[in-house]
């Protein structure tokens, strides 16, 4: 059983994105769990650049990086009039919103703080307003994973041994997190909870960070190669999946980091329930399906090399897509801030964007 005051504590000094001495700071996780080291982002180059190469992920991090990163291109250009801050923000937004194509989080975190700010009326005043929206965005952020905590415990209540992919947790999110948020919301009632966690090649997001975020807190945790999932998954000893997404599509389809949707189709052959955990900015009601969803391409050296000594022939081609597709009809349920949705996802996710575009973080 763990302890979930003495984990919070733990945690209380974790800048993941945060806005500190005014300037953008991020935990530059590309360092852990060997370092805890932290970079002072100054420019809208070092911004993008901290998105491209992961040292911020996650898709609500860098919705919430990208949204901070706004107000450091307007610290960064200075400019003298109104027009040109409006020209700063369109550009900023273009580059930053374009940086990683698939988490929706990213473009919709511009987009609006551009908006917010374009109502400014003097250059100060559009630098106020999208400061204020920045931290609106991470203040519905942290309260959209406490929310989805909340419903994902009670829908999980009786399911204690979790399988999770990739890194949807704190380092991953301006809050608890979204899959790990639903575990940390158990260990917090007093469920026992453990957490499987895939070690997501070629970045090692599960080895790397989940693990180190679960045994920061004091949880159970337990690394295994992604290739054994399937075979963990049929053996009985998990009882759910829980992962986060990059972007659901408005008929229920997810992408989230590349081999969820294997992970999902072993636990359909298992009979074990495979659920997504989202806030309302990682759904896109815009995309119709997961065919439409750009499937970010990475670097091939990710797979070709690996701790500074070549994993594969020098030049072998690659094909390295950093995030997959699962259909909604392996989805048990996507567990939202506003509750858990299932069985026919389009009116459901339709149903979810007729709301206020308040309630990001209320529980119904
Ligand atoms: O490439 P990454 O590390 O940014 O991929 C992250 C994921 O796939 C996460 O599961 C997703 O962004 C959800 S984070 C709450």
């Amino acid at each position: 059983m763990t302890r979930p005051a003495a984990a919070e504590e733990r945690f209380e000094d974790l800048q993941v994105v945060a806005w500190v001495d005014d300037r953008l700071r991020i935990l530059d996780q590309t360092a852990l769990p060997d370092e805890e080291r932290y970079l002072d982002l100054t420019s809208t180059d070092e911004v993008v650049d901290a998105i491209r190469r992961l040292a911020v992920r996650g898709a609500p991090a860098i919705g919430g990086a990208g949204a901070y990163g706004m107000v450091v291109a307007l610290d960064e250009a200075a400019p003298g009039s109104v027009a040109d801050a409006r020209r700063v923000l369109a550009d900023a937004a273009a580059r930053i919103g374009s940086a990683r194509p698939t988490a929706v989080n990213l473009p919709w975190a511009v987009r609006r703080v551009r908006a917010a700010a374009e109502e400014g009326t003097s250059v100060d005043d559009i630098r106020r307003r999208a400061l204020a929206e920045a931290d609106a965005i991470a203040t519905e952020d942290r309260a959209a994973c406490a929310a989805i905590g909340r419903h994902g415990a009670a829908e999980l209540a009786d399911r204690h041994r979790i399988l999770t992919h990739c890194n949807a947790g704190r380092l991953a999110t301006l809050g608890i997190g979204t899959a790990l948020g639903v575990v940390y919301a158990k260990a917090a009632a007093g469920h026992p909870v453990e957490v499987y966690a895939p070690e997501t090649r070629p970045l090692l997001q599960g080895a790397r960070l989940t693990a180190w975020e679960l045994r920061r807190s004091g949880i159970p945790v337990t690394v295994l190669p992604d290739s054994a999932a399937a075979m963990l998954l049929g053996s009985g000893r998990v009882e759910a999946v829980v992962v986060g997404a990059d972007r659901i599509a408005a008929n229920g389809d997810v992408a989230n980091k590349v081999g969820t949707f294997a992970h999902a189709v072993a636990a359909a052959r298992a009979g074990v329930p495979f659920y997504v955990a989202a806030p309302l900015s990682t759904f896109d009601p815009d995309t119709p399906d997961g065919d439409h969803i750009e499937i970010e391409q990475r670097h091939p050296d990710e797979i070709r090399r690996c701790a500074d000594r070549a994993t594969a022939p020098a030049g072998v081609d690659v094909w390295n897509p950093a995030f997959d597709v699962t259909p909604h009809e392996l989805v048990t349920g996507i567990i939202t801030p506003v509750g858990v949705i299932r069985g026919d996802y389009s009116p459901a996710i339709a149903h979810l964007f007729e709301r206020s575009a308040t309630m990001e973080g209320e529980t119904p």
